[in-house]
């Protein structure tokens, strides 16, 4: 069986694959680009754009604007503006409206947005022609979104990715969920969501993300009803991923056994690789960190046990120390470093 296309909206890619808009600067403009040429939907993650390196730089939500319009005018010209790229935002950002303002401005072909219920996305967009792209992991908060979305703007969404107790990064689902796993499995969330779907007589597609590495895993997914899927932890092991290659190497050489949920300062549980800082977090040491921009609306720097963003640009810089590696349950996957076309063309 080939593989069918996936449609969002005026969208169609090759493949029925979204790139994951992987924080911070995972999905960059080189990855995004990657995955637009080599058949798919192209994500830039907009979370932890900002410079802190100098002191003109302080202005979070401008320097962060900044940032993301390089990265969107970059990833254009890597794929030679073939569509569909598009930004990844968390709702937890301080600067979610600035964000999804200047994505509207740079006319992203989509926007993605989860890690919160994004219940005023629509009004930043207004009539711009971009699909929207919630993330949910629950049939209930898929409902509040269309009703809220219905009755404040008269809106629906273009596609939704329905995210699993299994996959890598941010979480919606509580500790006791995900010791079990199986009564929140894709299969059960599949039917909860295309319910809601039907009883607001809405038909667009619904996106499976969790663990997909493989064509079987696609095939999978597309027979429990997905139209497409959401890739993030396979696509961290390659060429194309922002991040030094020392950080690659850790997910490489790491087993699902390495893989644990801690609870992030973003206020929802996060699936990680149990590197040093993890298991600094986890004997109850506190990270000592002065907060630069108050990036997230959910942490609290007083309480939280380590920075998050500095975390992360540390996995990106390849201070193995001092990183934090999110990650789904399927490390395993990753055994060397390809390029997004070869993964890409694999699955074909
Ligand atoms: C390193 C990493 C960073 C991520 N960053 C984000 C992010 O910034 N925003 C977001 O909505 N999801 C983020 N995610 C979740 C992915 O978008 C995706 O849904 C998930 O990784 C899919 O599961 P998989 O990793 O098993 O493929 C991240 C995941 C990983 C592994």
């Amino acid at each position: 069986m080939t593989l069918p296309s996936l449609k969002i909206r005026s969208l169609e890619s090759e493949l029925p694959i979204i790139q994951a808009g992987m924080g911070v600067r995972v999905g960059n403009a080189c990855l995004a680009a990657a995955a637009v040429n080599a058949g798919g939907y192209g994500v830039i993650a907009s979370v932890g754009l900002g410079d802190d390196t100098s002191r003109e730089k302080r202005d979070f939500a401008r320097e962060s604007n900044r940032f993301l319009v390089e990265e969107v005018r970059a990833a254009r010209r890597l794929c030679g503006n073939k569509k569909p790229v598009g930004v990844n935002i968390m709702v937890a950002l301080s600067n979610y409206e600035e964000i999804a303002r200047a994505s509207v401005g740079e006319k992203v072909d989509f926007i993605i947005s989860g890690a919160g219920l994004p219940l005023n996305l629509p009004q930043y967009v207004g009539d711009a022609d971009i699909a929207l792209i919630p993330v949910i992991s629950s049939g209930r908060a898929l409902a509040i979104i269309l009703k809220a979305w219905k009755r404040k703007y008269n809106r629906a969404p273009d596609a939704v990715i329905v995210e699993g107790p299994r996959c890598g990064g941010h979480l919606g689902f509580s500790r006791e969920e995900l010791d079990r796993m199986e009564t929140r499995s894709l299969e059960i969330l599949y039917a909860e969501t295309s319910a809601v779907l039907k009883e607001y007589n809405l038909n667009i597609p619904l996106i499976g993300a969790g663990e997909v590495a493989s064509r079987d895993d696609i095939r999978h997914m597309l027979k429990l009803g997905f139209a497409g899927v959401q890739i993030g932890t396979r696509i961290l092991a390659t060429e194309e991923a922002g991040m030094d290659r020392a950080s690659k190497m850790v997910y490489v050489s790491s087993r699902n056994s390495d893989v644990t949920v801690i609870n992030s300062p973003v206020g929802l549980p996060v699936r990680v690789l149990k590197t040093a800082l993890v298991e600094r977090v986890l004997a109850g040491k506190r990270d000592q960190f002065t907060c630069p921009w108050r990036c997230l609306r959910t942490c609290n720097p007083a309480t939280a046990p380590f920075c998050i963003a500095k975390a992360l640009m540390a996995t990106w810089s390849g201070d193995i120390d001092n990183g934090l590696f999110m990650v789904g349950c399927n490390v395993d996957a990753l055994d060397k470093i390809t390029t997004v076309k070869e993964f890409f063309d694999s699955l074909r």
